[in-house]
């Protein structure tokens, strides 16, 4: 298996509050990770410091191999300039889609394409459209966002995301803002990708789609690991009571037999 992101001993703290307190983590090619975890346990924070939102306090983070960063005397330094092109290479989607409302579905797919990666109109267009289709929004890349529901944002975001190429997919919280009967439709979006082998690691209250999709869960608690298992092992037997909690607070959950 090739390792994608590998992500060792990351502490982060933003003054005096220690967030991330040592996080390992290595997502596999193909790999869908769902990370779950109280509010305030530090899921966002880590996915930031993934793609250098944040910049971690201290730790390494891989991306296919490469260190991002430079070691000098035990420290990491980085430079902007390195981290921009990193950033292109992950794609990110959060719970707030923030499309441009000037512009059609299909020039926000195209946008990051032309001023990032400085491809030809003609070329982003044509792998907008592809990722449109990928979402099965195609119909709509001539609409503006307002147009569209929630839902319909969400997966215009995901393509956005898809048409730069990423090595690997973050998503954090993406249906936390949406109405319930939105949500189905763009984790259907998500699971397909997953199916189709993308490599994904996602912040996601949905246990049913961390029971079905994920190859692995993990449990943040107070910025560590607490638990890391298979989805089918881990949401039906936690260990920790700390994960019993979480788990029996979102209720709706229904395990399969
Ligand atoms: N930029 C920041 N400055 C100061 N504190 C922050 C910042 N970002 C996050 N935090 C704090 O870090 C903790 C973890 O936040 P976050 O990573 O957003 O958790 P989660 O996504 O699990 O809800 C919270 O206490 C939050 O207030
Ligand atoms: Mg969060």
């Amino acid at each position: 298996m090739t390792e994608i992101v590998r992500i060792e001993n990351l502490h982060k703290s933003f003054d005096n509050l220690e967030v991330l307190k040592g996080i390992d983590l290595t997502v596999n090619s193909g790999e869908t990770v769902v990370l779950l975890g109280s509010s305030g346990s530090g899921k966002s924070t880590m996915l930031r410091c993934v793609n250098f939102m944040e910049i971690p306090t201290s730790g390494k983070i891989y991306l296919n191999g490469d260190l991002v960063g430079n070691e000098r005397s035990g420290k990491m330094t980085y430079r902007e300039s390195e981290l921009c092109a990193l950033r292109s290479r992950i794609g990110m989607v959060f719970q707030h889609f923030n499309l441009f409302p000037h512009m059609t579905v299909i020039e926000n797919v195209m946008e990051g394409q032309v001023i990032v990666l400085g491809r030809s109109k003609s070329e982003a267009r044509e792998k907008a459209m592809a990722q449109l289709e990928r979402v099965g929004l195609a119909e709509k890349a001539e609409e503006y966002p307002a147009r569209l529901s929630g839902g319909q944002k969400q997966r215009v975001a995901i393509a956005r995301a898809l048409a730069m190429d990423p090595e690997v997919m973050l998503f954090d919280e993406v249906t936390s803002a949406l109405d319930p009967e939105l949500v189905g439709e763009v984790l259907k979006s998500m699971r397909q990708l997953a199916e189709e082998g993308m490599t994904m690691l996602c912040v996601t209250h949905e246990l049913g789609f961390a029971y079905h999709v994920a190859n692995r869960v993990l449990f943040l608690n107070d910025g560590a690991i607490l638990e890391e298992g298979e989805p089918q092992k881990i949401l039906k037997t936690p260990k920790t009571d700390r994960m019993r909690e979480f788990l029996e607070g979102h209720s709706l959950f229904k395990l399969p037999d």
